[in-house]
């Protein structure tokens, strides 16, 4: 009865699965994995306020989760340096970062210093701390994640003009 199926699923599994069983095509609308659609829309709000994306570096801080991959992805595709910011435990998906600094010209990187990380970024993008799933480790989230807030600190240390995005409603 459709003509395509836009999917907000939580397993990534699960679309991937779907898309294998579809005969129209299946949109990933958020996953454990990744959020694509977010992510285009994003670098679309950049384009809109920023005019180009010549030289652009977007800071990701805080944790390593399906937003970065998206992001990584992205950064696959078009080109824009990409830093991500967060503690030693909360990583991205290494094979991701390999995979996409091996594709990109331009610099990606991981850092656990949010200072240093942000300094020149024309973006600064965050998420929560606790994604789908892990609600029952906010508490220690919210202490391991310390030092990875964005407040005006944290902002100023770019030391250039900084737009603050985030994927939340
Ligand atoms: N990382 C968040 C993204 C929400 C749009 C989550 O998965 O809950």
């Amino acid at each position: 009865y459709n003509d395509m199926i836009m999917a907000r699923l939580f397993d990534h599994a699960h679309i991937v699965e779907m898309a294998e069983h579809a005969k129209v095509p299946v949109v990933n609308g958020l996953t454990d994995f990744n959020h694509p659609c977010q992510i285009m829309a994003d670098i679309l709000t950049v384009l809109e306020h920023r005019k180009h994306l010549d030289d652009l570096k977007i800071t990701y801080v805080g944790d390593g989760n399906n937003i970065v991959h998206s992001w990584l992805s992205l950064a696959m595709r078009i080109p824009f340096h990409f830093t991500i910011a967060c503690p030693e435990n909360y990583k991205p998906d290494m094979e991701m970062v390999e995979k996409a600094q091996k594709v990109s010209k331009h610099e990606i990187s991981v850092s656990h210093d949010p200072i240093e990380a942000v300094k020149d970024a024309d973006v600064i993008y965050t998420d929560v701390w606790a994604s789908m799933g892990q609600k029952e480790e906010a508490e220690q989230r919210r202490k391991d994640f310390r030092g990875f807030q964005v407040n005006k600190d944290l902002i100023k240390a770019t030391g250039v003009k900084t737009y603050f995005m985030h994927c939340l409603p």
